[in-house]
């Protein structure tokens, strides 16, 4: 099977949260099983287009209403990956740094993915499947279908994977023109409360949908950010995937971010060496637990309650803990981070910043991760935390429900909480810290959940099943 996966973000060519990571690891896994995975993607000014050697492989153009448009199609020559990746350069609109955050962003991946279909019509033969991701690209699915241009495409099976239902990508009906002449009978695939939403387009036209975790795809059905009634209405080919983590990158065997490989026969002592490392490095004291926070500092991670509840936990608190923050997002809560690092000194240290090494450095080192999130699609950070032996506290929504199991339970290995609320945040860090006096527990733990086994083989299967259950 010839599968193309369509993506604005793909790791390690640029990375703004876990879409990255699954486009970067899925396709890979899909090769392993014998198919043919591409990835295609904008040109981002990044540090991995300038440090590898590419060939020109397409050259063309489009019309975006009255605007015209030269694209060129570049493809990475070594298979770094181990799979086919192309990237998309658009002269003024995908030239740029960041990922996403600019005005135009509405211009720019419309342009993308009249860059990627225009391309894809030019081909020769057909591939099996179009996997697009997230509403960036999730108007692919209404373009084969219904404009003229590309109805030769329409036989194409296409899959729209929802990594995260809260962005749609809303634009108003004046861009309508921006896409190439279409069958307006169909006005209606495109509309969402009067605003063109790509997102709900995607779900609406693609061949089947699928979310991150199977739990994430049940709340959708009555918390979608407005989509509900059409998740509900479209259900039939609506499933969940759990996503899986990339074994060959988050690995504490071979691991060359962390200071002492380690693995579940030496748990114990690697764990102790690389929190040693965290500890001189921030100031604090190796005999308290270290709980960690690492991701995007915005409302549906709840890091909003991060400072009140940390605040809370060392005033009310018996036992001491450390207390260690990476992320960059919101500026106030940012801020509030930042200004409790003078008060609580010794215990306590915020990193406003997005840093790959580090957060490599505290998986090894920590000994609990904090994930509150409100919502909480997969999550891969929980994943990542317990093959690294790290304890993951986390509320049950979504994929964090469907990944861990309180210790309280047969077999459990986590710490759960219902809300996201100060109070069950506090109350969760304080188990926390009662499980870590109980080292022989503790071990327990650590050993269930670094055997579990969460590597991407079974779901990139689950996807092949669900590309063959479409038929055309
Ligand atoms: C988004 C979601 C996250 C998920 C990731 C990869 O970033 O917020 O929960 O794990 O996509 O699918």
């Amino acid at each position: 099977m010839e599968i193309i996966h369509v993506s604005a973000e793909c790791y390690p060519v640029a990375k703004a949260g876990g879409l990255a990571d699954v486009v970067g690891a899925l396709p890979k896994y899909q090769q392993q099983l014998g198919h043919i995975a591409k990835v295609v993607m904008p040109m981002h000014r990044t540090k991995f287009l300038y440090n590898n050697e590419w060939e020109t492989v397409h050259k063309g153009n489009f019309s975006m209403g009255a605007m015209n448009f030269d694209f060129t199609i570049i493809k990475e020559k070594t298979n770094k990956l181990g799979f086919d990746l192309y990237c998309v350069d658009i002269y003024g609109l995908l030239d740029r740094e960041k990922i996403y955050s600019y005005d135009d962003d509405a211009e720019r991946f419309m342009a993308f993915q009249l860059s990627v279909t225009e391309w894809l019509s030019k081909w020769e033969h057909r591939p099996d499947v179009i996997h697009v991701h997230d509403h960036h690209t999730a108007l692919i699915p209404f373009m084969l279908q219904h404009c003229y241009a590309y109805k030769h495409l329409s036989g194409i099976r296409t899959v729209l994977t929802i990594h995260n239902a809260q962005y749609q990508g809303w634009m108003s009906w004046d861009k309508s023109p921006y896409l190439p002449a279409w069958d307006t009978w169909k006005w209606g695939l495109l509309d969402w409360d009067n605003t063109i939403n790509p997102l709900a387009c995607g779900i609406k036209c693609a061949d089947k949908v699928n979310t991150v975790s199977p739990g994430y795809m049940e709340e959708l059905m009555y918390a979608a950010n407005g989509l509900e009634s059409l998740f509900n209405y479209e259900k039939d080919k609506c499933t969940g995937i759990l996503n899986g983590i990339d074994y060959a990158v988050w690995d504490p065997e071979w691991d060359t971010y962390i200071l002492d490989n380690f693995s579940l026969k030496d748990v114990k002592k690697g764990k102790a060496l690389n929190k040693k490392k965290l500890c001189d490095d921030f100031g604090f004291d190796i005999k308290y637990p270290l709980i960690i926070f690492i991701g995007r500092l915005v409302g549906e991670k709840a890091a909003d309650l991060l400072p009140e509840a940390i605040q809370q936990a060392f005033e009310n608190s018996e036992s001491k803990f450390n207390c260690l923050i990476l992320g960059s997002g919101e500026t106030a809560v940012e801020k509030a981070l930042e200004e409790m690092k003078f008060r609580w000194f010794g215990y306590y240290h915020s990193q406003i910043e997005y840093n790959e090494k580090l957060s490599h450095q505290m998986y090894a080192g920590g000994d609990f991760l904090l994930m509150p999130s409100r919502v909480e699609p997969c999550g891969l950070n929980q994943m990542y935390a317990m093959r690294y032996g790290t304890v993951p506290v986390v509320r049950r929504t979504g994929g964090l429900k469907d990944t861990v199991k309180d210790y309280g339970e047969k077999d459990g290995y986590g710490i759960c909480f219902n809300n996201a609320t100060v109070e069950d945040i506090v109350y969760s860090i304080g188990r926390a810290i009662e499980l870590f006096k109980n080292a022989k527990k503790l071990d327990e733990v650590r050993h269930t959940m670094m055997g579990i086994n969460n590597s991407w083989e079974t779901s990139a299967g689950k996807y092949i099943d669900l590309y063959n259950s479409i038929y055309k």
